[in-house]
């Protein structure tokens, strides 16, 4: 495998096509509105380390006024994506090739920065660079989301990294570590039953594809970081850590095991707090935000920015039935419960149209208690139920993006999400739809969600 144009990163095999929900603009509104924190006028979004730019072409589709830069090191992955924006018409969007190490590789500032899937891979130089990239490119108020692996979670994978490495070079690298990494499963190894959920993701990778997995585990650089060293240079770089893109994550009562949370409870320090819950979760990957500091607002403008969003149902939203007492989410940290009486009466409204978070302060069991409200919003935002919407007042660049996927999904391509204007992101489709959406048939809803017809 050829790491030199990448100056240490794989360059030679494409990283399939992904969509990730918690870099939109009004994603991360909501998020940052539940922290009680201003998300900025969405004016300018830069991905760095985009890959085929996937998710910059879905979310330029899905919010024509706002521009989209997508940075990449790796041509190959650059020309797919200018490609597929000039076959859509999106004028924007563009893409750069170019190593963040370079300070000249783009000029301005952004309302957005993200990166996902990329601090973890690569050595220090890479992640300094960044970290001096996001200083330098932030526009005031402007929010950084940032991904990577995570200590202590993480850490179990660079025996998987460490296997694959030592194969690397071999034509059948990929399958001959899957193979031994099985072998050594099926034998009982001391390391999968000390780390089950490494045996989890062994599944995992067994369903994956081999460049996936190439991207994964074959690179040199693989660690998986810990809070406080992230947190630490985004600090050294002027900007405070201000919670998890991730919304379940903001929300201790659901995501930390109650003796553990009363454990963290005592510790004042914010970083050892944060390091203490990933901890608890044995947190194997984080998506932290990042702004330059400003002042927490008071109870009146946190809950005038609550009030802002006008959210809508998605697709696939449970219904719960008055019979029923618990609702399940499937988070990144596992399974989560949630008592059906507080997600019945969120369901049971967005289930009637869009409703702002108002139209719900007053219903029991909300009245007086604006702070359960919240967090029930937000782990239905995490759960994909819900989601904020904005008026589309241009569905043209997503309709014709979404054609030319599902064009592209005929013919075999893998199409991880289509562009959905009024969410200003991009949306999930089974391949069962998307073979539905092509023949020009499926769902009503999804077709005008998708604006294929307009
Ligand atoms: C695992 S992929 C993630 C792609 C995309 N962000 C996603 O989540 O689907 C990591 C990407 O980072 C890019 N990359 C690695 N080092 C880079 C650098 N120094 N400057 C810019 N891009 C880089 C790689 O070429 C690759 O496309």
């Amino acid at each position: 495998m050829d790491q030199a144009r990448g100056a240490g990163y794989l360059t030679d095999v494409r990283y399939p096509a992904h969509f990730h929900a918690e870099q939109a603009p009004l994603w991360l509104a909501a998020v940052l509105a539940a922290l009680g924190r201003a998300a900025p006028a969405a004016t300018s979004w830069c991905e760095v380390g985009c890959g085929q730019g996937f998710g910059a072409l879905v979310l330029a589709a899905a919010n024509p006024s706002v521009r989209f830069t997508g940075i990449d090191i790796n041509p190959e992955h650059i020309e797919i994506a200018r490609r597929r924006a000039d076959a859509a018409g999106l004028e924007n969007v563009r893409f750069l090739c170019a190593d963040v190490r370079d300070p000249d590789a783009v000029e301005g500032s952004f309302s957005h920065i993200v990166t996902h899937g990329v601090l973890s891979w690569v050595g220090d130089d890479v992640r300094e660079a960044f970290v001096a990239f996001t200083a330098r490119h932030l526009a005031p108020g402007g929010i950084a989301a940032v991904h990577y692996m995570s200590e202590p979670g993480g850490s179990a994978f660079r025996a998987f990294h460490s296997v694959f490495r030592q194969l690397a070079g071999r034509p059948d690298a990929v399958a001959e570590g899957l193979r031994l990494l099985t072998a050594m499963r099926d034998a009982g190894a001391g390391f999968f039953q000390l780390y089950p959920h490494a045996g989890a993701s062994l599944d995992d990778l067994l369903t994956r594809d081999a460049d996936y997995i190439a991207h994964e585990y074959m690179n040199p650089d693989f660690r998986p970081l810990a809070f406080r060293e992230v947190q630490g240079a985004f600090a050294q770089a002027g900007l405070d850590w201000l919670g998890s893109a991730m919304p379940v994550e903001n929300v201790d009562a659901l995501s930390l095991p109650a003796e553990a949370a009363r454990v963290i409870e005592e510790i004042r320090d914010p970083v050892l707090r944060e390091t203490m819950k990933d901890m608890a979760r044995n947190q194997a990957m984080r998506y932290d935000l990042f702004a330059h500091p400003a002042p927490a607002p008071g109870n009146a403008a946190h809950m005038a920015l609550l009030r802002q969003p006008v959210w809508g149902m998605l697709p696939g939203a449970p219904f719960l039935g008055p019979e029923a007492e618990t609702i399940v989410f499937d988070t990144r940290i596992g399974p989560v419960e949630g008592d059906a009486r507080v997600f019945r009466p969120l369901l049971q409204r967005l289930g009637q149209g869009p409703a702002r978070f108002a139209d719900l302060e007053q219903v029991p069991p909300f009245a007086g208690r604006p702070g359960l409200l919240n967090q029930v919003f937000q782990m239905a935002l995490g759960a994909r139920f819900a989601h904020p919407v904005q008026p589309v007042r241009d569905p043209f660049g997503a309709g014709r993006l979404n054609r030319l996927l599902l064009q592209e999904a005929q013919a075999g391509a893998h199409v991880p999400a289509l562009s959905a204007p009024a969410l200003g992101s991009g949306f999930e489709v089974s391949a069962e739809d998307l073979a539905a959406l092509s023949a020009g048939g499926g769902a009503p809803h999804l077709r005008l969600m998708f604006v294929l017809d307009a």
